[in-house]
């Protein structure tokens, strides 16, 4: 078989999976914490942290009926302290990562989900114990293997009939710039399994595309030899912008799931990775429609319970869809501040099947932009794993009051840091969107200079 109708059959399955997995779900009525729901985070960052501690701010925990379990490579991540109980393991250790479920959730019978905060796991293990075994693998265990693989979320995006921009695959370097010939330049190069731009070339001249496959190659995750060709939107930075499409799958109070929308959330960004995002968006009432019908569309052939995240380009108010994910999305942590609820609560609940409203994923923010910047680590630290000391959070929420901010952080606490590794957020509110991301960006830098490190 080759690349693309192994993938294709992948795709039919998660569908007629989809359809049976769907009728054996039941909305959740009772939480008793002498037979606890089990949560367990595959990854414990940021992001494992706030759909974790939604456990106890809404829920009561364990004693409310629901136990947390988080589990990451290092000591001292941020889920840890929050969950109930933890693992250190490597996640990509397939046999470490199994037995680490199994002993939490000896019976796949008993009431417990199971949440992919990473792709660094090894997915295919998990989605094994979720297809053969029952395992409650959250959205299905199929979201996550064809979310992290570009060339199988392009034929899903394809099938379900939304636009994306231009796109070939190559298994080769000759088929490279075969393709690369065909399409013309500038082009965008990427290995068919990672993420934050690892093994990506943008090629505007040809020898970029010729040293671009074996660089893709080398930096791909997993067994890696296509790459994903794209035409180069070279107006995305220029007078384009970037929406992640959140969308939440849960049951309502008819006991149906359904598929609501939440406002979209715009970001730019300088680089390949997470800088900056905001609440409400400034695109078109027209770009916001088909980013929502889009993110809709890709979520119900998934389908399952919880968040979606869609990242989709938009160019006056045209929409491209670009990946997806299921699950909590680091642009959408603005949520936090913006929304009813954040998006970790709203993964939480839904996923364990909490009947919800349609009112719980609307803007808290009325009048306002809300923009969350990240706080990173200095790009010129000397050395992969240095230890981190403190950071003054007094100064830094005394900054805010002097400067007359209406603003906030989210301190992450990693006990180590890698050069320009995320270490938190912070928050600005104002009615002019320039404004609010300017004082993001001065609250964020503030802070950045008020962590220590020991160098
Ligand atoms: N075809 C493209 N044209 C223009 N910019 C792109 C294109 N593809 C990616 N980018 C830019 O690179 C960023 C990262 O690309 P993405 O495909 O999301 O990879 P990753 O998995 O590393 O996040 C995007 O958010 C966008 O800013
Ligand atoms: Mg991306």
């Amino acid at each position: 078989m080759d690349v693309v109708e192994y993938r294709v059959k992948i795709l039919e399955e998660a569908e007629s999976f989809r359809k049976e997995y769907e009728r054996n779900l039941r909305p959740l009525e009772e939480l008793r914490p002498e037979k606890p729901f089990t949560y367990i985070s595959v990854g414990g960052g940021e992001l494992g942290d706030l759909v974790l501690t939604a456990a106890k701010r809404e829920l009561g925990g364990a004693n409310g009926g629901i136990r947390t379990v988080a589990i990451d490579r290092y000591d001292g991540f941020p889920a840890q302290d929050v969950a109930d109980h933890y693992e250190i393991i490597d996640m990509l250790n397939g046999d470490l990562l199994e037995k680490c479920i199994r002993k939490y959730v000896p019976n796949p019978e008993e009431p417990h989900a199971i949440y992919l905060e990473i792709e660094r796991a090894d997915t295919l293990r998990v989605f094994k114990l979720g297809k053969e075994e029952g395992y409650n693998v959250v959205s299905t265990p199929y979201a996550p293997l064809i979310g992290m693989d570009r060339l199988s979320t392009k034929l899903l995006f394809e099938r379900v009939g939304v636009p994306v921009v231009e796109w070939q695959y190559a298994d080769s370097e000759e088929e490279l710039k075969r393709v690369a010939k065909d399409m013309g330049l500038p082009l965008i190069i990427k290995p068919i399994m990672t993420s934050s731009g690892h093994g990506t070339t943008i090629a505007k001249k040809w020898e970029d595309v010729e040293k671009a496959y074996e660089y893709a190659v080398k930096h791909a995750r997993g067994k890696g030899d296509i790459v994903v060709v794209e035409r180069y939107l070279e107006e995305l930075k220029e007078r384009g912008t970037e929406i992640t499409q959140l969308v939440l799958r849960h049951f309502d109070e008819n006991g149906n799931i359904v598929t609501t929308l939440l406002p979209p959330v715009e970001h730019k960004r300088p680089g390949a990775t997470y800088h900056e995002s905001w609440l409400p968006a400034t695109i078109s009432e027209a770009a916001v429609r088909k980013c929502q019908e889009y993110a809709k569309r890709i979520a119900e052939y998934l389908g399952g319970l919880g968040i979606y995240a869609v990242e989709q380009f938009v160019i006056d108010d045209k929409v491209y869809n670009s990946e997806f994910a299921n699950r909590p999305h680091d642009t959408g942590m603005v949520t936090r501040w913006a929304l009813e609820k954040d998006e970790g609560a709203l993964h939480l609940l839904a996923s364990i099947g909490l009947p919800l409203s349609k009112e719980v994923t609307r803007l808290k923010i009325k009048g306002e932009y809300c923009v969350a910047h990240v706080i990173l680590a200095p790009h010129d630290l000397p050395s992969e794993e240095v230890p981190v000391l403190g950071w003054n959070a007094g100064r830094v929420y005394a900054y805010i009051r002097r400067k007359g901010y209406r603003g906030d952080v989210w301190y992450f606490g990693k006990p180590v840091a890698y050069p320009t590794r995320r270490m938190g957020l912070a928050v600005a509110y104002h009615e002019d969107i320039e404004e609010a991301r300017r004082i993001a960006e001065d609250i964020a830098h503030f802070a950045e200079k008020n962590i220590r490190y020991k160098t």
